[in-house]
């Protein structure tokens, strides 16, 4: 690094897809010799990655850009502007039209692109990229360096599935993604074992329908998301595997042996139903029933009894009726989560439900998400609860919230919070629950839990 080197600033909405992106991203520019600037205000590009599932989150790019142009007022700095992500994608060149702070539009099949639209943007040209790519993105984008994967901590993002072809009559997903396409399987590997031989001990692959991933192996045959996870389960290093976002139609038997056999494979699962009235669901175009939806979950808790369910949900999708919203607070009660995200719907351009009558009053849809949301909680507070005395194992993640705390997750992706003299970050560890905070549990290394609570000394014997 030398003091010239330019900054690049990438602020990411929405999912976690965008998070690794993220990643990329910096990775694309890192031969260009950019490095990462600490605020956008230090920044000579700075990247916007958006996200357009709700308004709400659509809108936060424009205020954003209200943001930069009064920043770039006030200190006469005038770094590029990039808007990246699922914005960018839906909305591409208007996004110039609205804000003449923009100099580069660039949509998520394009970022193997970046080097080259950066000197577009700079020269004036303000270039708008949300082509669907025909040639291999992931092929082309760089790999990231041994020190960035380490400056980025002990677990990592892998997108392995991107794009969907379910089109759910809500969702803006398969408008900015594009169709499903898996990434090969040595393609995957290669980079699971890049960032474990630089330290990462948990890795969760992505997709947006995660569990439909399809890639060529090795053999010259498609392989499933299962079979993709045995193979990286024997990767050195690698401790943790998890994946997100599942869709109920595409779990398979194999997917449901591979949380039976694979210690790896974190007991969690976030499989989202969205209603729990079989009308909405057809509606939704989600082409299952809320009855197909609980028997897989049983064919799963058999298979993983100690799996902890979570889930999203949509209220006021038009047409709810209140008989509507009850039946998602019963598959609620039945499917019982450990935690679980609630949207109140948001009607969005060019989806077939945006146009539909029978669109809700936002105070119902507020009113419906409050009960909604006070029953998860309940739900989320049992399970925490039900893990005070147990022994469970910590990946040491982070310095804690006081000194002499570390912080990790549990298999059930709660933080954990705990006083491990000598243990470091990267370690995973045994420790037994002893409390429960609002949004994290508290632990004691199952060596030491006998004296530190001495009436758990049954549960850790
Ligand atoms: N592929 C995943 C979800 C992707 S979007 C799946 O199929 O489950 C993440 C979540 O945002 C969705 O599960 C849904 O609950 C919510 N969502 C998507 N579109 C929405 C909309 N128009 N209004 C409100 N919530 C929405
Ligand atoms: Fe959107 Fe449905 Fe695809 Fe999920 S499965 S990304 S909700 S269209
Ligand atoms: Fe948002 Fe795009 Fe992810 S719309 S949720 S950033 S796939």
């Amino acid at each position: 690094m030398t003091a010239s080197s330019p900054k690049l600033f990438v602020k990411s909405y929405g999912c976690q897809m965008n998070v690794y992106d993220a990643e990329r991203m910096a990775d694309a520019l890192a031969p260009e010799g950019y490095v990462a600037a600490s605020s956008a205000e230090d920044a000579d590009v700075i990247v916007l990655n958006t996200c357009h599932i709700r308004e709400k989150a659509a809108e936060k790019v424009y205020s954003e850009l209200g943001r930069i142009r009064k920043m770039k007022a006030q200190t006469g700095r005038s770094p590029i502007v990039a808007v990246a992500g699922c914005v960018a994608q839906a909305e591409g060149a208007e996004i110039l039209k609205r804000s003449s702070v923009v100099d580069l539009v660039v949509g998520p099949q394009s970022y193997q692109r970046l080097p080259e639209l950066l000197r577009g943007a700079k020269a004036g040209l303000k270039p708008v990229d949300t082509d669907f790519a025909v040639e291999d993105k992931f092929e082309r984008l760089v790999a990231p360096a041994p020190k960035a994967i380490r400056g980025r901590g002990v677990t990592a993002f892998l997108t392995v599935q991107e794009g969907c072809d379910k089109f759910c009559t809500f969702c803006v997903v398969p408008y900015t993604r594009g169709a499903e396409a898996s990434r090969p399987v040595s393609q995957i590997v290669a980079e699971a074992e890049r960032l474990a031989g630089a330290g990462v001990r948990e890795i969760t692959l992505l997709g947006q329908n995660v569990d439909a991933y399809h890639g060529d192996g090795p053999d010259g045959r498609v392989w499933s998301l299962a079979r993709l996870l045995y193979e990286l389960a024997k990767i050195p290093g690698v401790a943790r595997l998890r994946y997100t976002t599942s869709h109920p139609r595409d779990f398979d038997d194999d997917l449901i042996a591979a949380h039976r056999d694979l210690p790896a494979l974190m007991p969690y699962l976030h499989l989202p139903v969205q209603s729990g009235s079989d009308r909405i669901l057809a509606a939704m175009n989600r082409k299952h029933t809320a009855a197909e939806y609980l028997r897989l979950i049983e064919r799963i808790r058999s298979a993983q009894p100690d799996i902890a369910l979570s889930g999203d949900f949509i209220v006021g999708f038009p047409g709810e009726t209140d008989a509507d919203f009850e039946a998602t607070l019963k598959i609620v009660r039945d499917a019982a989560y450990a935690s679980a995200f609630t949207f109140k719907y948001s009607p969005r351009p060019g989806t077939p439900a945006a146009d539909r009558d029978g669109q809700i009053d936002e105070a119902l849809k507020s009113e419906r998400l409050q009960r909604l949301q006070a029953l998860i909680a309940e739900q989320q507070a049992a399970f925490a609860r039900s893990l005070i005395g147990r022994r469970i194992s910590v990946l040491l993640d982070r310095p804690g919230r006081d000194p002499g705390q570390i912080a990790g997750r549990s298999p059930y992706l709660q933080p954990v919070q705990l006083v491990a003299p000598g243990a470091a970050v990267g370690d995973l560890i045994d420790v037994v629950v002893t409390g429960v905070g609002t949004n994290s549990l508290f632990a004691a290394p199952a060596g030491d839990a006998r004296e530190a609570i001495p009436e758990l000394a049954e549960a850790t014997g």
